[in-house]
């Protein structure tokens, strides 16, 4: 501690005597650094206000696999939560959303080399994810957690107990993949990756598999659908995970904008609104 001081103080004398050479060497008028600050409205009034983007574009990265938060309806559109959430965003924050289909697989490098302004993929927040994706994610939107799909008509699989007996499915390098591969709660020997969920699902009918391991609301979903056979969610969900938004480190305005958009749609109700207009549909 007697150490630091002297240090502190010698770092001191050292800023100011930069400092007072930097200002020594200016070739600026020396009134410049106080200058009035009435002198330069224009440049303050000019930038939207903090929170407001301008009106434009947002190129949003999405897996459209993935009912009811983001898939590809009849006519081709993007649609579902999270296109919908992003509106409702946009529409706060005064910008454009514009979803872009992508393969799950290479989703954050593909934002890391500048190919979206954003993720909104019902993305599970995880630092590894910060990281790969040179990005941060919002606040929570969306809390799940991961469940056991199985087909509705005896299946052996009646919970998490039951997984390690199972042939598992589920998305390649989803939360889906590390809960069932966990603890080696699931024998690699009896893990099947697939690259999309429907895919998984369609294994699961035919009866490849005995069950798929994803997140609560496109399982409740599936579990939904008439076709036969039928399918259901088998126990309660095992893990707790909430989805963000990921903005590359770049843009910190568009993060502050989204999270200040997200927190008033908290509060409003307007997301749960949102999440539960698409689950009974
Ligand atoms: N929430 C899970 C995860 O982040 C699954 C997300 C998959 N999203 C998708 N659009 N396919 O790993």
């Amino acid at each position: 501690m007697k150490r630091l001081i002297p240090g502190a103080l010698s770092a001191l004398i050292l800023a100011v005597a930069l400092g007072a050479c930097a200002s020594g060497s200016s070739d600026q008028p020396a009134g410049d650094a106080t200058a009035d600050p009435a002198a330069q409205p224009a440049a303050e009034t000019a930038a939207p206000a903090s929170g407001d983007l301008g009106g434009r574009e947002i190129v949003v990265g999405t897996d459209a696999t993935y009912e009811p938060f983001e898939f590809t309806d009849d006519a081709g559109k993007i649609v579902g939560v999270d296109p919908d959430i992003m509106t409702a965003i946009c529409q706060i924050a005064n910008c454009k959303p514009r979803f872009v289909a992508t393969a799950w697989d290479g989703i954050f490098a593909a934002l890391k080399s500048g190919e979206f302004d954003a993720l909104m993929s019902s993305i599970t927040i995880l630092p590894e994810r910060e990281t790969e994706s040179g990005a941060h994610f919002t606040v929570p939107y969306h809390s799940i957690g991961q469940v056991i799909l199985v087909r509705a008509d005896n299946s052996t699989v009646t919970g998490v107990a039951a997984l390690p007996q199972a042939v598992v499915g589920v998305q390649t390098g989803t939360t889906g993949d590390t809960a069932a591969t966990a603890k080696a709660l699931v024998p690699e020997d009896k893990m099947r990756r697939f690259e999309t969920v429907p895919l998984a699902i369609q294994a699961l009918r035919n009866g490849d598999i005995d069950a798929v391991v994803l997140d609560s609301v496109p399982a409740e979903k599936a579990a939904k659908d008439t076709a036969e056979p039928r399918l259901m969610v088998a126990g309660e969900p095992f893990t707790q995970e909430d989805y963000g938004i990921l903005v590359p480190d770049k843009s910190p305005e568009l993060l502050e904008a989204f999270n200040a958009a997200i927190a008033q749609m908290q509060d409003s109700g307007q997301l749960a609104t949102i999440v539960g207009k698409w689950l009974t549909e």
